[in-house]
């Protein structure tokens, strides 16, 4: 399905099922690779090792990930941590005490909460930004930036930044590190670093993974220098996901391009139903004509996941209502995985951003957000359908 987005050139599937899997690197030729749990590595003589010393420093399972993690961006090397945030405080502890790093605006409010509550604390300093408004973002950026860190599609508002447009500005004002958080698209839909981003960085916890049974988060990139500074750090800090992560993780990206495909025609169908019914006031969806960005997806992305938000019409009585009275949609935070969720960003995944900030980007109480799974469309439509009905009895 590519409804005129991008077309994926080929060999994407058989990178994500040949990449770093080769058979020759163990002993025993095993075509699946092992889980390899032992924490410690027998060495020929002292300082004289295969590869491995100690599995925070490296681990053979983690090492078949994170080549084909890099294989799937185009990138040259991989890293994978604990979760999508040790991903992001790796990528953050490069900075020192008076620099400064300027964030979309409307970023998942975990890493919102990160920089806020934490990385302040350090001496950096932070400034939030539009990142579809490209002489706002300009104007954030100081002498003293070291890092830009920006999300498209923007969560929850599904704001779709233009990636060259923002490495141009990024990268002529000086010696910028610019990270593209892109757990959203995933490797399949979207590639940054073709566009000129430095670092793509994951929750694999999502998508990537996609079975909702795993957190974790990597980061890919081209640059030997980044890379050896957050090698560097993975160690230094001790964020590292376990081999077991790793083993299923590196399992379900076997599966991720015939996954993706599902979850784009799933949701494009779910959108359109949607835009179409009247309880709906309005659907934030990139593949729809009406999308602000619509033309930039086109443009960028190769096509689009399970994952969008829409205004209900009502207050927060009917979009409670509303997902109350859902039966296959599990009301739940997170998003990515093969069943359907949805919930309410204000009172969930949201609740950390400051009010004011809420209101400014519109995060009100109707905004619904659905991570649309690739159960039978037609069930998850009926789902819907019966909960909106059952939202627009509610009396004001
Ligand atoms: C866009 C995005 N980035 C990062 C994270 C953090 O990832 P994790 O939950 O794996 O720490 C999330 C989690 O929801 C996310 O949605």
């Amino acid at each position: 399905m590519s409804s005129g987005f991008r077309k994926q050139p080929a060999g994407f599937a058989t990178k994500a099922i040949h990449v770093g899997q080769d058979p020759e690197q163990w002993k025993s030729m095993c075509v699946i690779p092992p889980i390899c749990l032992s924490t410690t590595y027998k060495q020929d003589g002292p300082g004289e090792h295969r590869g491995f010393e100690y599995s925070r420093s490296g681990n053979p399972t983690r090492q078949v990930l994170e080549k084909c993690l890099a294989s799937l961006d185009n990138g040259k090397y991989g890293l994978t941590f604990s979760s999508g945030l040790g991903a992001s405080t790796a990528v953050l502890s490069m900075l020192s005490a008076g620099d400064h790093v300027v964030l979309g605006d409307d970023i998942y409010g975990g890493t919102n909460r990160l920089i806020r509550q934490v990385i302040t604390r350090f001496g950096i300093e932070s400034t939030f930004a539009d990142p579809t408004n490209l002489d706002e973002f300009k104007a954030a950026i100081k002498p003293n930036t070291k890092l830009v860190w920006v999300e498209t599609p923007t969560n929850p508002m599904i704001k779709v930044a233009d990636i060259q447009a923002l490495s141009d500005i990024i990268h002529k004002s000086g010696d910028i590190i610019f990270a593209v958080d892109n757990t959203f698209l995933t490797s399949y839909f979207q590639r940054p670093l073709e566009l000129g981003a430095d670092l793509v960085c994951y929750s694999l916890t999502k998508y990537m993974n996609g079975h909702t049974d795993v957190v974790m988060g990597g980061v890919t990139m081209n640059s030997e220098d980044l890379y050896d500074r957050l090698k560097f750090l993975q160690n230094a800090v001790g964020i590292v996901p376990s081999p077991f992560d790793c083993y299923q993780v590196n399992r379900s990206l076997k599966t991720l391009a015939l996954r993706m495909e599902q979850h784009f025609k799933n949701s494009v169908a779910v959108a359109k139903f949607l835009e179409a019914h009247p309880f709906v006031e309005k659907v934030l969806h990139p593949a729809l004509p009406s999308h602000p960005h619509h033309q930039i997806a086109l443009k960028q992305t190769y096509g689009y996941s399970g994952v969008f938000s829409f205004y209900i019409k009502g207050n927060l009585e009917h979009s409670k209502a509303f997902l109350k009275n859902l039966k296959m949609f599990a009301l739940a935070e997170s998003l990515g995985g093969y069943e359907s969720l949805a919930e309410l960003p204000s009172v969930m995944t949201h609740a950390s951003v400051p009010a004011e900030d809420r209101k400014k980007l519109g995060i009100s109480d109707s905004l619904v957000r659905l991570s649309v799974g690739i159960e039978d469309v037609d069930d998850l439509i009926a789902d819907l359908s019966n909960a909106l009905k059952m939202a627009q009895n509610i009396k004001n």
